[in-house]
């Protein structure tokens, strides 16, 4: 068994971590941290009183250091850069679901703050398996992906050959409310979300930036991407809808079974997507059409999972050497 923990457990993506965390056949939790520590698991999320008990400590790496071969940080980014540092010195493997390690330097710092670790910026792993799966298996510093960058990648990437990379990409994407973390503010407040959809930071969005970065690494390709995110009201689940123009004739359904056939968390739909029928599961769902050179792709998700815990923890089994699967959710929270 291999010694995990997470630092962050109070919040929502912590959450989906413990829970999967405490069914893994090889992984063992041992330990829990959170900004000011002194609870149990239980007190923080009541859905687990009575299924499992555990004390939630003041984060410190010293501690990280003593229980953990690897650890998730599940925090708000310059938090995560806080930690890992250390914990990367000490031989800790480190999966980090913040931004901190997402993007490179110049463009973190633009959209995000000052690094506080260059040093490991580039040897970090961008968590998106089907891309990096080879080099998730030697990674000791992953950097997870957002959540949004992880529906719009997985839906344009088998694409990015096919399509006109001198005109735009628009991505036109929803979330629910769970993807801003569990802090209340005026945008996420119920009054605000209930029986209402509305765009946010349209065009400014710092996931533009990093689905543009993955594109030119990829594919190398420079593509504008202009991303515009909106609110639904919804606990979890994310529909991406991406706009691009084909240069060449192709079926989009069987481009995308091709690229994917050997992935088996990516499912290809012959109608458009849903969020519901990926929501509690790792999947990420694809469906694509064309009206002559104009393609649609059309990508869900579960923000939580696939966008955060559960991309996450097909990291660490990889980097563990266990089958990605492992412990990963598949039944969705239908009806
Ligand atoms: N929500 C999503 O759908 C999603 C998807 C992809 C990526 N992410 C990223 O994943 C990270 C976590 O997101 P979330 O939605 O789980 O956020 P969240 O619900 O706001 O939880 C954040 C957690 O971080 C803890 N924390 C904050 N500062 C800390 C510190 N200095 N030391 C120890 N603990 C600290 C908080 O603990 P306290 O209770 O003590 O304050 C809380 O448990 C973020 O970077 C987010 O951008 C989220």
């Amino acid at each position: 068994m291999i010694s995990v923990g997470i630092v962050g457990a109070s919040g929502y993506t912590g959450l989906e971590l413990v829970k999967m965390l405490i069914n893994h056949p090889r992984f063992v939790l041992k330990y829990l941290a959170t900004t000011s520590g002194d609870t149990v698991i239980e007190q923080l999320h009541p859905s687990l009183v009575d299924v499992i008990s555990y004390p939630v400590e003041k984060a410190s790496v010293e501690s990280v250091v003593e229980n953990c071969e690897i650890v998730f940080l599940a925090l708000p980014h310059k938090a995560s850069m806080g930690f890992a540092k250390d914990l990367i010195k000490q031989g800790v493997k480190v999966v980090d679901l913040s931004a901190d390690y997402r993007l490179d330097l110049d463009t973190y710092e633009e959209y995000y703050c000052e690094h506080e670790d260059k040093d490991n910026l580039d040897s970090a792993v961008y968590g998106l398996i089907e891309y990096y799966r080879e080099e998730l298996k030697t990674a000791k510093l992953v950097a997870g992906p957002g959540c949004y960058p992880t529906a719009t990648l997985l839906g344009i990437l088998p694409f990015i050959p096919y399509i006109d990379t001198s005109i735009p990409l628009f991505v036109d994407a929803k979330s629910g409310v769970s993807g801003a973390g569990k802090k209340l503010s005026e945008t996420t407040h119920f009054v605000t979300v209930n029986d209402n959809i509305f765009a946010y930071n349209p065009l400014k969005h710092r996931h533009a930036p990093e689905i543009a970065q993955k594109i030119e690494k990829i594919h190398s390709a420079k593509m504008s991407v202009n991303f515009v995110p909106h609110l639904i009201p919804a606990t979890r689940g994310e529909l991406v809808s991406v706009y691009a123009v084909l240069k060449k004739d192709i079926d989009p359904i069987k481009v995308l079974k091709k690229h994917y056939e050997n992935d088996s968390f990516i499912r290809i739909r012959e109608k458009p997507v849903d969020i519901k029928s990926t929501a509690g599961t790792h999947f990420c769902d694809i469906f694509a059409s064309k009206n002559g050179n104009a393609l649609f792709v059309n990508s869900a998700i579960d923000n939580l999972l696939r966008g955060a815990s559960s991309q996450a923890l097909v990291c660490a089994n990889l980097m563990c050497g266990f089958d990605e699967g492992m412990g990963i959710p598949t039944i969705s929270y239908v009806p």
